[in-house]
């Protein structure tokens, strides 16, 4: 007992215990605070991935399959990426009502916070294209004359000159382009979806999606009036031809009668 008491009381006994005190706080400090903020980070993450999971399971695994391999009533989302998911899901085009020649768009039943869940789980299954930031597809600082000409030649062949639409083969088509979200534009272009090819980074600059998408926003922006007078429909030269016609020579021959029956009172007096 004397003993034991005796090496309590060792000068040193004091500085052993505060080093000692003084280690545990570093290593507990190190151990978990600037772990904390990547863990809830990842937490966050996986969480959402878990959602996803659950939302996935009840309304895509039966035509994606269990584990977005695919089945013979929908492709394999393995590798598509969060754009994709984004893209199909917030346009109303999944989940797929009936097989057809294209999936339409739709109002989205999902919410934007469902739809986030939807696309970390996809993303989660492999790599792909990921939904695009806000100054990516924001139209501020794009060049819009440069936009209007990427766009007749990549984009007007399928979707017309303004971008109006138009049908293409066995009840296909592309659809308008007016009131389409911007992001929704840019993950288009990302993905490619069913029959429209799809345009890369390396294949067009994420600068060049930007000028287009402020294009189509200059063109389809109710403030900007056609230029010509009567816009037309905006369908381009066939119906700006027609009009041509049926007006410009209906013109000619009203005046060519109204001379004919001139001439001819004027033979009569
Ligand atoms: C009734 C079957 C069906 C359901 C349900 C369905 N899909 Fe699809 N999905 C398809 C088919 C078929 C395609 C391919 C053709 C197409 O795009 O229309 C497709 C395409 C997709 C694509 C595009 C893949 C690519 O290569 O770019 C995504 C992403 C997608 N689905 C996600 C979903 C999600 C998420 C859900 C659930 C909210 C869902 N789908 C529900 C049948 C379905
Ligand atoms: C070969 C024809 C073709 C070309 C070229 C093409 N598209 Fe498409 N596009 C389509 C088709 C078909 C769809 C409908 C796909 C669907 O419903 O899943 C579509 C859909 C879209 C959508 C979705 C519209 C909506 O209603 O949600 C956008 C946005 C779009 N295209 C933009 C573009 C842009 C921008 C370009 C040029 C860079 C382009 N497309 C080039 C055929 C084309």
């Amino acid at each position: 007992m004397k003993k034991l008491s005796a090496r309590r009381r060792h000068p040193l006994a004091a500085v052993v215990v505060l080093l000692f005190a003084l280690a545990v706080t570093g290593g507990l400090y190190a151990a978990f605070a600037p772990a904390d903020t990547a863990k809830a980070d990842d937490t966050a993450q996986s969480l959402a991935i878990e959602e996803g999971k659950k939302l996935y399971s009840v309304g895509c695994a039966s035509c994606h399959g269990t584990g977005g391999q695919g089945t013979s009533d929908g492709p394999s989302l393995v590798g598509v990426g969060s754009a994709a998911v984004d893209f199909q899901v917030a346009t109303g085009r999944m989940p797929l009502q009936q097989q057809g020649a294209q999936a339409p768009r739709k109002k989205a039943i999902y919410s934007q916070a469902e739809i986030d869940q939807l696309a970390a789980y996809i993303a989660s299954l492999g790599a792909g294209p990921s939904v695009p930031e806000k100054s990516q597809y924001s139209p501020d600082g794009a060049d819009i004359a440069k936009g209007g000409e990427l766009f007749r030649t990549n984009c007007a062949q399928c979707h017309n000159f303004t971008g109006k639409g138009g049908a293409l083969s066995n009840g296909k088509y592309a659809p308008s382009l007016e009131d389409v979200n911007p992001k929704h534009i840019y993950e288009a272009m990302q993905t490619g979806p069913q029959n429209m090819p799809s345009f890369p980074d390396t294949t067009m600059s994420q600068k060049n999606k930007k000028d287009i998408i402020a294009y189509l926003d200059t063109v389809n922006s109710s403030k900007s009036e056609s230029p010509g007078g009567l816009e037309l429909g905006g369908l381009g030269p066939v119906s700006e031809g027609l009009f041509a016609w049926i007006f410009g020579l209906g013109a000619l021959i009203a005046v060519a009668i109204w001379v004919a029956a001139h001439t001819a009172k004027a033979k009569k007096s």
